[in-house]
């Protein structure tokens, strides 16, 4: 279906039915927020500071990073939802083959300034409040899904992961670019470390000592591409310098 079959009765494609009350209005994208018979189930995510620190470091973010973004979307074509999408950084470099993005932020303050970017995006993009673990969408209502430093927040990792699975088609893509554990065995060391005293508390939820790719593996998804990248503006490897982007088949 493509955008401009969404009409004002019927939910936009790839939303929950059972977020439908029979007999309401579609509201027009961006009343979703305020309508509380059609919001999904109403996240708990809110990180104020860590929201804004988030936002201003996205408005400097390192032109690898940058680069980075548009690589991992590159030749997305269809039905596409992105998971944590933050300020909407991603929004400027999905490819015009792609039909609609269904952006999925839970964090009010970082919410609306995704839904600024998602205004100005070349593709349409519609930014709802949800959870990766819990996503307003229907069974295999996607062709790809896109999750970018996000899988280090979650709070269930193997859930989000499986929604992610529901909400894919059979064969359709994960596209993913994350910090991951470290291979040096003293960095890891220090991520686990960093992950027991502080890290998570200061920085939103996130963890420094996942192995993502192998929790995307065991998940039920084939990693068919991946390619690990060090991000650092110092010569000394951090706990968030590893990323791993990548690409993986939902069997
Ligand atoms: C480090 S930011 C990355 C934002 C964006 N993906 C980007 O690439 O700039 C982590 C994001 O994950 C979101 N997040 C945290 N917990 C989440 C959850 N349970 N479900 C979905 N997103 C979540 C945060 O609100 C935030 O937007």
């Amino acid at each position: 279906m493509g955008c401009c079959a969404w009409s004002a009765r019927s939910p936009s494609p790839g939303l929950a039915r059972r977020d439908v009350v029979e007999g309401f209005r579609l509201p027009a994208s961006g009343e979703l927020r305020h309508n509380r018979h059609f919001m999904p189930d109403r996240s708990a995510v809110h990180h104020p500071l860590f929201a804004r620190l988030w936002s201003l470091m996205s408005r400097h973010e390192p032109a690898n990073v940058s680069r980075d973004r548009g690589k991992l979307l590159a030749g997305l074509s269809g039905r596409v939802i992105e998971i944590g999408a933050g300020t909407g950084s991603n929004f400027a470099h999905y490819p015009a083959t792609v039909e609609y993005v269904i952006a999925v932020e839970p964090e009010p303050y970082l919410r609306e300034r995704a839904h600024a970017a998602a205004a100005g995006a070349a593709v349409r993009i519609e930014v709802v409040d949800g959870v990766a673990d819990r996503l307003p969408a229907e069974d295999a209502s996607f062709d790809s899904a896109v999750a970018c430093l996000v899988l280090c927040s979650v709070p269930d990792q193997a859930g989000a992961l499986a929604e992610l699975r529901r909400v894919l088609r059979l064969g359709g893509e994960l596209r993913f670019y994350e910090h991951v554990l470290s291979d040096r065995p003293v960095v890891a060391l220090s991520q686990r470390a960093v992950d027991r005293l502080f890290w998570p508390r200061a920085f939103g939820g996130c963890h420094t000592a996942r192995d993502t790719p192998a929790a995307i593996a065991a998940a039920g998804f084939e990693v068919e591409a991946q390619r690990l990248t060090r991000v650092s503006s110092i010569p000394i490897e951090l706990p968030v310098s590893l990323h791993a982007i990548g690409r993986a088949r939902r069997c």
